[in-house]
């Protein structure tokens, strides 16, 4: 089954993706993961994508594209992917639907996490990642056992370049802009489930599995 994760940014997208596609043993694709791997090896893409990320804004749609085309033409993905970050714009949402319809298959369900824009500013502003495991903690929400260090591999957790309070102003408002149309967009499709998303992070899971269920 194909599902597609919606929110805004720090919703808890990729807190969520990581425990349901180990759950449903689906793959976890995320853009935004993607694009920091680049980043980080400093490929071309990862050249490219870094303004974008670094003001908060959305690396052009052509080359998120392709990238997430090659992404989900992996064997991993046959049977099926969780999306988290993509798509982003209603033309990453037609190009993602052409790509499925052309191997015969289609998007199964949309849970759209909902938060309210304070609560996101919290939420980003105490998040540390693992730069091993790639596991989301918050310095309140979710503590590592020991302040800074991964409990599963006790690497040194980092802040995320973009959660800096301009950057992540202006990343709320882009999703805005740009992103929120596809409320609608999947709506119109029937394929819309929306979720609490300020609930505690197991309550959170257990909604997302419930709407995902219900269609898989
Ligand atoms: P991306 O990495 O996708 O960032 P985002 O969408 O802004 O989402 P985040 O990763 O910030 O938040 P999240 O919803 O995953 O929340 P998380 O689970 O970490 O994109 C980054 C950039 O890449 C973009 O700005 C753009 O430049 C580029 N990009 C990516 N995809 C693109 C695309 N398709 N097109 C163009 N450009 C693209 O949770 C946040 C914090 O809250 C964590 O600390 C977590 O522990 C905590 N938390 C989570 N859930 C709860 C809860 N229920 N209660 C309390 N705390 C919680
Ligand atoms: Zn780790």
């Amino acid at each position: 089954m194909y599902v597609v994760l919606l929110g805004p940014p720090g919703a808890g997208k990729g807190t969520q993706a990581q425990a349901i596609s180990q759950e449903l043993k689906l793959a976890h694709i995320s853009s935004g993961d993607i694009f920091r791997e680049n980043l980080k090896k400093e490929t071309e893409l990862g050249k490219l994508a870094k303004g974008y990320m670094d003001r908060g804004e959305l690396v052009p749609d052509d080359v998120t594209i392709s990238m997430i085309e090659e992404r989900l033409s992996r064997p991993d993905c046959a049977e099926g992917a969780l999306l988290d970050g993509f798509p982003r714009t209603p033309a990453q949402a037609e190009a993602l639907s052409v790509m499925l319809a052309k191997q015969g298959k289609q998007i199964d369900v949309v849970p759209l996490i909902t938060v309210p824009a304070e609560v996101l500013v919290e939420r980003l502003s105490g998040r540390w990642t693992c730069p091993t495991c790639g596991y989301v903690y918050h310095s309140v929400f979710n503590p590592p056992k020991q302040t800074g260090v991964c409990d599963t591999d006790g690497a040194a957790l980092y802040q995320r370049e973009d959660d800096k309070p301009e950057t992540v102003k202006n990343r709320i408002r882009v999703y805005e802009s740009q992103t929120a149309p596809l409320i609608e967009y999947y709506q119109k499709r029937n394929l819309l489930a929306e979720v609490d998303g300020t609930l505690p992070i197991e309550h959170v899971t257990q909604s997302l599995l419930e709407v995902i269920k219900k269609v898989g």
